[in-house]
């Protein structure tokens, strides 16, 4: 029997995990709190089958059985009897806690419960629990379903058959993984952007080279797909300006002190492509 997925927030990541667990022939159940959001989350599904199907990279009968597998609710009672949770809601702390309380109560005292939190330690989340050792992080990249890597994080008390439920599920939709042992702020992929960026915009800032030159040395030199004042501007210099300085908030390791041009392209509102300004024009 297919086993059941349940996913927490129907934005643009738990749809994105909905989307590849379906496929990958997951019972998936997917809850929010208005059917507004629910139908954009299936509809945004829908769509990106389509696209999928329209390269032939998707066939047209598996992705009518994918969209079958997935349910939709307000209810969260009606996850209660899934044998593993991913929750990707609004990236506050409040609101995680709420949901995690509730799941705690409602699930199977062995249920794996998964945050795709970008930022948020796990042991914060996992404290709303009587069952810390039971959360650990999958951290998913967007958009899901294009992005291979998932970031798994352990929390002070996730336990190892945790991290190798929540593992078995990501390869299962086709990630790859990499482990964080320890929850540090930032994990690992967000430190490590978050340092390069930081450095990036000193040598920008002290005019040691152009924007331009340092992404094509990370390009070229290091084989980088994109270089970092290019990714700030993708991202969002306001993005990363947050990230860095909650990393230098927690880590007081000066790498991460966000140089003074981020604040002021920040108060300025060239934030980037959003803005249509950033370290480039766009
Ligand atoms: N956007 C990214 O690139 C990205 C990448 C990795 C991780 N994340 C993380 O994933 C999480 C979700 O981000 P997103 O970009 O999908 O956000 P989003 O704003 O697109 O979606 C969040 C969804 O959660 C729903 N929600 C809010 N409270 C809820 C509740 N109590 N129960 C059920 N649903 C609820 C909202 O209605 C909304 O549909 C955040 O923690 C974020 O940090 C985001």
């Amino acid at each position: 029997m297919a086993r059941k997925l349940a996913v927490i927030g129907a934005g643009l990541m738990g749809s994105g995990i909905a989307q590849v667990s379906a496929q990958a022939g997951w019972e998936v159940v997917l809850r929010d709190v208005t059917d507004a959001a629910l139908t954009r989350g299936t509809d945004t599904i829908k769509a990106s089958y389509e696209r999928f199907t329209a390269k032939g990279k998707l066939d047209a009968a598996d992705a009518e059985a994918a969209l079958g597998r997935i349910t939709t609710t307000t209810d969260l009672d009606a996850v209660a009897d899934a044998d593993l949770v991913v929750e990707a809601v609004f990236e506050q702390l409040d609101v995680k806690h709420e949901i995690f309380r509730a799941l705690d109560k409602i699930t199977a005292p062995e249920t794996v419960l998964a945050s795709n939190t970008s930022a948020i330690p796990i042991t914060k989340i996992a404290a709303a629990t009587g069952h810390p050792e039971r959360v650990v992080g999958a951290h998913f990249f967007s958009p899901v379903p294009m992005m291979q890597l998932c970031e798994l994080v352990r929390g002070y008390k996730t336990s190892d058959e945790t991290l190798a439920t929540v593992r078995e599920f990501a390869e299962s939709v086709g990630k790859t993984c990499v482990v964080v042992n320890r929850d540090v702020a930032g994990f690992v992929t967000t430190r490590l952007i978050s340092a390069l960026v930081v450095e990036a915009v000193k040598l920008y800032e002290s005019g040691v080279a152009t924007a331009e030159d340092i992404d094509l040395a990370c390009k070229l030199g290091f084989g980088h797909a994109m270089g970092p004042l290019a990714t700030a501007d993708l991202t969002g210099v306001d993005i990363l300006l947050h990230a860095a300085g909650n990393i230098y908030t927690e880590s007081q390791d000066e790498k991460f002190a966000p140089p003074e041009l981020m604040r002021r392209m920040v108060d300025a509102g060239d934030i980037g492509r959003k803005s249509g300004q950033g370290f480039y024009k766009h």
